[in-house]
């Protein structure tokens, strides 16, 4: 197995050090426009394999992209972060010409590659990579909603008192600060629906601080955030090369389902080694199902954005 990531800031390299660490592929590509970065970065991950005792091989390439040639699955964090006060969207002229050129380049080494994309505004930027590679929709993959899942799962143990672990949660729609949806209502605690042990205040707090779990996070450090979306990319990738059916909430090509076509938004998805292989139904009710109608209305809105640039 070859994976490469490509952006070698903060958040595609924590993505190819947790890859490294749970030795999902033999090679690993870390693939970065600015000179050294990459090379220095893989190295330094390089280092830690007598320590972790991992034995997967790791590449950096400053912009050759002959070096990721034969990648089975491709995780594209490039581009800019946000900095504190600015929404994903506003990423959004820069992101687009970098993702889709990363996104012809790689096709170039990888034809056969499942692409994970990570970079924001990542709804948008998933239907670009799209729309620009002509590929089959099932190996286009956005990250958002795996990542915001565990930001609902995190901000509900605090609440309840509980391991993250013990709890299922998913967050579907946009990845933006208001087109997220936390599902609470089919949240759970070890199979207990957590609506039971929390107040309803509690419960618009936990959907609001979900909501913003990113800015939060931004204002805090003075950018993006990288362990928990380098954790869910890798983690994305692994339920590929192991080919493990898992289910995620993850921004795919919509035709259709959840009333929408013609966009990228975050669903229930089983990922397994041909990319997203299905869309799960959760039957959303009339509240659920509008909000979610108006998050596609504002993904579309942004979208619309990328004739103009
Ligand atoms: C975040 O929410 C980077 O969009 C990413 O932290």
């Amino acid at each position: 197995m070859k994976v490469t990531v490509v952006g070698a800031g903060a958040v595609g390299a924590t993505t190819a050090d947790n890859i490294a660490r749970a030795a999902l592929c033999e090679d690993l590509v870390l693939l970065d426009i600015k000179e050294g970065i990459a090379e220095g970065k893989a190295q330094d991950m390089m280092q830690t394999a007598a320590l972790l005792g991992f034995n997967t091989r790791i590449t950096g390439s400053t912009n050759d992209y002959s070096k990721t040639a034969g990648s089975d699955v491709v995780v594209i964090t490039s581009g800019l972060p946000r900095k504190p006060g600015m929404t994903r969207e506003e990423l959004i002229g820069t992101n687009a010409g970098i993702v889709k050129g990363v996104a012809e380049n790689i096709l170039k080494y990888s034809p056969d590659a499942i692409i994970i994309v990570v970079s924001n505004p990542m709804d948008t930027m998933t239907y670009l990579a799209l729309q620009s590679t002509g590929l089959p929709k099932n190996r286009i993959i956005g990250m958002g909603g795996a990542l915001d899942s565990a930001r609902f799962k995190y901000q509900l143990s605090q609440h309840l008192q509980c391991s993250p672990a013990d709890l299922n949660g998913i967050v579907v729609g946009g990845h933006g600060d208001t087109t997220m949806i936390p599902l609470i209502r089919y949240a759970t605690w070890n199979s207990a629906p957590v609506i039971s042990f929390l107040s309803e205040e509690q419960q618009k707090q936990i959907v609001a601080d979900t909501m913003v779990g990113g800015a939060t996070l931004t204002k805090l450090i003075g950018t993006s955030a990288w362990y928990a979306p380098g954790a869910a990319a890798a983690a994305l990738v692994e339920a590929i090369v192991r080919d493990q059916k898992k289910l995620f909430s993850c921004c795919v090509y919509l035709d259709g389902e959840y009333g929408q076509s013609d966009i990228c938004l975050g669903v229930p998805v089983v990922i397994g080694k041909t990319g997203w292989e299905k869309i799960i139904d959760y039957k959303l009710n009339e509240a659920e199902q509008a909000e979610f109608a108006k998050s596609a209305a504002a993904v579309r809105a942004m979208n619309e954005v990328l004739k103009t640039i």
